[in-house]
């Protein structure tokens, strides 16, 4: 099956007082119908300006300075305003975190819902508002007809999520960008959400991206994983795999610093000592060496390069602790222990 998206080598920009600064660089990932890809990393890494980059919505100051965005065999980066203005009506949608900064107060539910459906799929007013009504029923919102004439803030987070996802699929696109759908919402409600993304996806067979710095999140939606950091794609893998055998320190020590229901809660978490860093001061050699417990003088001079694995060709890491053949099989069993 051809892939639905390709992204081939991304690299964007953003112009600011100090210079051009490169956000995101060297991205590649491929995505096939129906498939969740889960991206993750600490906030900062260069998820958002990645799905923005797919949607040409980087806003004044940024681009795309290198690489491709294939989607269904066109390439975005070409693309004229109007054309990409269609593809995001009709085949790409977005969720993003605080659906009230998508949602318009000024217009009721039903208003804001039935603009799209009847731009995008040309039915008339009475046909787009029973189509919209369907829509919130099938995103599990009671009273959907009264709710229609209502306006976003007399809903609660967890019903206005539920909108801009009845939203995002009303003109059955095939490929969702959601951006932290959920983190803005409490643990329960966060769970009806991604259990009814997950319904609505196998059902429509719309394939998603899902950012998200949450591990638990990925673990529960995902088909394949990668994790990012510092603006760079640093490991991927399917979802089992990234899971069962996590390669690079980075990787290893999200999930290591994922909380556990059976944690004693007053039991100290694992995490990554330091921050990421910021697009001015980019450490050279690996980004990760500023933190990484495994950091040698080769990390601190020369840029991995994203390799596959050669047990696992689907697997890939961006890391000299697994790009040769002669390695200290000392140092690789204790970075896996
Ligand atoms: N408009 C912008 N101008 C300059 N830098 C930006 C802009 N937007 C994002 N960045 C920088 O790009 C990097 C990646 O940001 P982002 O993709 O939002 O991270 P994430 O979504 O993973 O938290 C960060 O260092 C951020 O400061
Ligand atoms: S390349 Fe070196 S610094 Fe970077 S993650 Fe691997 S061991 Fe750590
Ligand atoms: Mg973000």
């Amino acid at each position: 099956m051809a892939n639905l998206l390709d992204v081939n080598n991304l690299q964007t920009v953003f112009r600011t007082d100090k210079g051009e600064v490169t956000s995101v660089d060297e991205v590649s990932f491929s995505l096939k119908e129906g498939e969740t890809l889960g991206i993750v990393g600490e906030s900062g890494c260069g998820k958002s300006v990645t799905s923005l980059s797919i949607m040409r919505l980087l806003g004044k100051g940024g681009r795309v300075k290198h690489g491709s965005v294939k989607f269904k065999d066109r390439e975005l980066t070409n693309l004229s305003e109007q054309e990409m203005r269609n593809i995001r009506g009709n085949d790409i949608s977005m969720i993003f975190q605080e659906p009230m900064t998508s949602l318009n107060p000024l217009l009721t539910i039903g208003n804001q819902l039935m603009e799209g459906i009847r731009l995008h799929l040309k039915l008339s007013k009475k046909q787009a508002k029973l189509y919209a009504i369907d829509m919130l029923k099938k995103v599990g919102i009671p009273r959907a007809e009264a709710i229609i004439n209502e306006y976003p803030h007399a809903l609660s987070g967890g019903m206005r999520q539920r909108v801009m996802i009845a939203m995002a699929l009303s003109c059955k696109p095939n490929l969702i960008l959601a951006d932290e759908p959920t983190t803005a919402l409490d643990v329960t409600i966060q769970a009806q959400i991604l259990k009814l993304m997950k319904k609505l996806k196998n059902e429509l067979n719309t394939a998603i991206i899902l950012i998200t710095h949450d591990l638990g999140v990925v673990a529960e939606m995902a088909d394949k994983v990668i994790v990012m950091y510092a603006g760079q794609v640093v490991e991927e893998a399917d979802v089992y795999t990234l899971f069962d055998s996590p390669k690079h320190p980075y990787t290893k020590g999200l999930i290591k610093s994922i909380p556990h229901l059976d944690n004693d809660s007053s039991e100290r978490l694992d995490s990554i000592p330091g921050t990421v860093p910021t697009l001015q001061h980019m450490p050279k050699g690996c980004r990760f060496h500023t933190r990484c417990p495994f950091a040698t003088e080769r990390c601190i001079n020369e840029k991995p390069d994203l390799l596959q694995l050669k047990e696992n060709e689907s697997h890939s890491v961006r890391c000299f602790l697994y790009d040769s053949e002669q390695l200290d099989k000392d140092v690789r069993e204790e970075v896996n222990s």
